[in-house]
């Protein structure tokens, strides 16, 4: 197997266009050019060192994404995956406020490891005994499937957040320490959170003095058409959390936060300490992302690119009655089935996983998220580097699938 671009090849040499990045990650899709020769130069140079050790490309790196950064954040740990950031940013979040609440979506994905998977509940909740105390889930704030609505049927989001708040703050035992979340829900089904809602959020917390972290994974550097997600709403983060797409496929994440609550932390004695914190390799390969990201625009081109998606996605739907709604922002959009009114129970399921296979035989990867009782749902996430002409021909691949699986079933 191997993979090139916007594309996967198989062992027997069947191309697959890659419309989830790999895991969601690779922003300048497979090997790129640019990569490769990052790796390839940094391994033979300065590979890895003691922790405690800070060589160049570690120092650039910090001070590079300070500068895509608005001000405050400019303090930065480079880690590995997304779930240790999540677990030290939660980590800081408790020892600067003191406390130990911390409130998250109730579709998150924030990672597999201890505090991340506390503040994940979309899926791996049950069956592993307790869960720490103090982990509260917020209601999430779906437009398409409105759980609080006005009298107009549409989403009534603050009213929606304002119950939320009233429900944890009669839970908690006055100790919330933080509120983690991603702008954009990639796992819980690519929800983009209503205008005002993270700044109504943001609000929240700051009458409660608790710290807002912003997990993102999947939405930071450039996917989304913004270098972050959180620009589009105007707000900044205490905490910024980056992984997946910070490496473009390869494992480095980073913390982000402020001068002044990097030094409380500091002064509190934070530990974070792990084998591959500050490694040069993967933090000269996080610099290379950002050249490239720069050099070629790659958020403008998102942007665009994004937009063609979007357009074609939206003619699918026109065309497909299964097709109930197409969201997301840039090159981050979902696509939603609804064949449970056409098919009965379980139908967007049992559909959305025929034309996921239907996809597979003519050549393109697609990623359904099958959350209970929502129906399938498509993470749509190409490469930032993908061409026109690739996306067209996805887009072509999904339509005939859709036609197929709906027809077979
Ligand atoms: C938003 C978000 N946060 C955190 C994670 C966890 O990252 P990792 O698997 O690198 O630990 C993921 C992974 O899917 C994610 O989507």
């Amino acid at each position: 197997m191997r993979a090139a671009g916007t594309s996967v090849f198989t062992e027997s040499g069947r191309e697959l266009l890659d419309f989830t990045s790999g895991q969601m990650s690779a922003i300048l899709g497979h090997s790129h050019p640019a990569i490769v020769s990052t790796v390839r130069e940094q391994v033979a140079h300065l590979d890895h060192l003691h922790s405690g050790m800070l060589s160049r490309p570690v120092v650039e790196l910090a001070r590079r994404l300070a500068g895509t950064l608005p001000e405050p954040l400019e303090k930065a740990l480079l880690l590995t995956t997304g779930a240790e950031a999540n677990e030290a940013a939660v980590r800081m979040a408790k020892l600067v406020t003191g406390r130990h609440e911390i409130v998250s979506f109730a579709r998150s994905w924030h990672g597999m490891t201890q505090a991340a998977a506390n503040a994940t509940y979309s899926a791996g909740r049950k069956g592993y005994g307790p869960a720490a105390p103090g982990n509260f889930a917020l209601p999430v704030p779906d437009r398409y499937r409105p759980s609080v609505v006005g009298p107009d049927g549409e989403l009534d989001w603050r009213r929606q957040l304002d119950l939320g708040f009233e429900m944890i703050d009669a839970q908690s035992v006055g100790s919330l320490a933080a509120c983690l979340v991603e702008p954009i829900l990639s796992s819980g089904g690519v929800v983009e959170l209503p205008p005002g809602y993270l700044a109504a959020l943001a609000d929240k917390c700051r009458e409660r003095g608790m710290l807002l972290i912003l997990d993102e994974a999947q939405t930071g550097l450039c996917r989304t058409g913004d270098w972050y997600a959180f620009e589009h709403e105007g707000v900044v983060p205490d905490i910024l959390t980056l992984s997946k797409t910070l490496g473009a496929g390869l494992p480095l994440a980073a913390v982000l936060t402020s001068a002044e609550i990097e030094r409380r932390a500091h002064e509190r004695g934070f530990l974070f300490f792990t084998t591959h914190v500050n490694d040069p390799l993967p933090a000269a390969v996080g610099n290379t992302v950002l050249d490239v990201l720069v050099r070629d625009r790659l958020d403008e081109r998102a942007r665009a690119l994004g937009a063609a998606l979007r357009e074609g996605l939206d003619k699918l739907a026109a065309r497909h009655e299964v097709v109930g709604d197409v969201r997301g922002r840039g090159l981050l959009l979902g696509m939603e089935l609804v064949g449970d009114q056409v098919l009965g129970e379980g139908g967007a399921d049992r559909l959305g996983a025929a034309v996921t296979r239907r996809c597979f035989e003519l050549g393109l990867h697609m990623n359904i998220v099958q959350l209970p009782g929502m129906g399938g749902i498509f993470r749509i996430a190409p490469p930032l580097t993908a061409s026109d002409d690739e996306i067209a021909r996805g887009v072509a691949v999904l339509d005939q699938a859709l036609t197929d699986a709906a027809g077979a079933l």
